[in-house]
């Protein structure tokens, strides 16, 4: 079945940057969030992104115009109910998804995909709730969307080869590079990039080096485009901690245990670039 009609639920900063790349890649896009302000704030993202391609010579006035018109919004979820494939991008908690998943099984026909972009919870719950378990999957997206080429595909022991086959189709249209994993905490890229990021943070808790050597040190010692911590404040603390909780609580080891610093700044807000301030202090920027 060829993806036609996408449906993103939830336009935060990863659900807006996948119903801003699915509509630059011609597909029909309709995106929900939880009320209208946050729907409002995700629809600037867009277009803000889509104004400065412009700018930069990237879309023609003419493409924009296009992808504007390919992607419409929705506070309704039931106007989902004409859609190939939802993609759920809504808080990381597991009771809301579940929830949804049930709702969305409901609403959609037996034959629409529905996957999660979940970065760590199981997919076989969400599977578990709904009534065609062959069709759902994980659609794993990397941030900044929009750029980062990779999309993990996550099959449960349910997942179909027609669902895989569907949605390697559908990423490779958007421009993406998919991979196939299974349904295992933290799937292939955060089960080897969290620990890499709590090593940081236990390393300089510990007084081996400053956050900006260390920084440094994997930035020109590596070409890593960003340093642990810059790397942290990107993602989240918030997100990081919880995938590294989901990890540890599959495989209870050291290396996967947060740290209590990242816990005690989460605690005071200290979620990265999104609060303003994360491990850097990003208020004047
Ligand atoms: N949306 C759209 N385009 C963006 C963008 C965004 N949010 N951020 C950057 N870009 C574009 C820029 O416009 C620029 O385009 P141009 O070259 O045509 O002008 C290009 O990307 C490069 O950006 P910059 O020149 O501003 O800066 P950098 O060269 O430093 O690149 C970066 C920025 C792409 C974010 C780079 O630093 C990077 O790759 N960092 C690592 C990101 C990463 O590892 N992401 C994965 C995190 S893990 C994850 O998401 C999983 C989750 O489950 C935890």
């Amino acid at each position: 079945m060829a993806i036609q009609k996408v449906g993103v639920v939830g336009c935060g900063l990863m659900g807006s940057g996948i119903a801003q790349t699915a509509a630059q890649s011609g597909f029909d896009t309709l995106v929900t969030e939880v009320s209208q302000p946050l729907l409002d704030r995700g629809m600037q993202r867009i277009q803000g992104a889509w104004a400065t391609m412009q700018s930069k010579g990237k879309l023609t006035a003419e493409q924009v115009a296009a992808n504007q018109v390919r992607l419409r919004s929705t506070l309704d979820l039931n106007d989902f109910a004409d859609r190939d494939i939802v993609i759920e991008v809504i808080i990381e908690q597991k009771e809301p998804k579940l929830a949804l998943f049930r709702q969305l099984d409901a609403i959609t026909p037996p034959a629409t995909l529905l996957v999660s972009n979940t970065s760590s919870l199981p997919i076989t719950e969400m599977a578990a709730v709904t009534k065609r378990r062959d069709k759902v999957a994980g659609l794993h997206f990397f941030n900044p969307v929009p750029v980062m080429k990779l999309v993990e595909i996550v099959r449960t022991v349910e997942t179909s080869d027609a669902t895989v086959a569907a949605l390697r189709q559908f990423t490779e249209t958007m421009g993406k590079t998919p991979i196939i994993a299974k349904d295992t905490a933290g799937f292939v890229v955060n089960f080897l990039l969290i620990p890499y990021l709590l090593s940081a943070i236990r390393m300089y808790e510990q007084g081996v080096a400053s956050m900006e050597d260390i920084d440094a040190a994997m930035q020109l010692g590596t070409n890593y485009p960003m340093g642990p911590f810059t790397l942290t404040d990107y993602v989240g603390l918030d997100t990081t901690l919880y995938a590294a909780e989901v990890i540890y609580a599959e495989h209870p080891e050291p290396a996967y245990a947060p740290p209590a610093l990242l816990r005690r700044m989460v605690t005071l807000g200290r979620l990265g670039r999104k609060t303003g301030q994360g491990f850097y202090d990003y208020t004047d920027k």
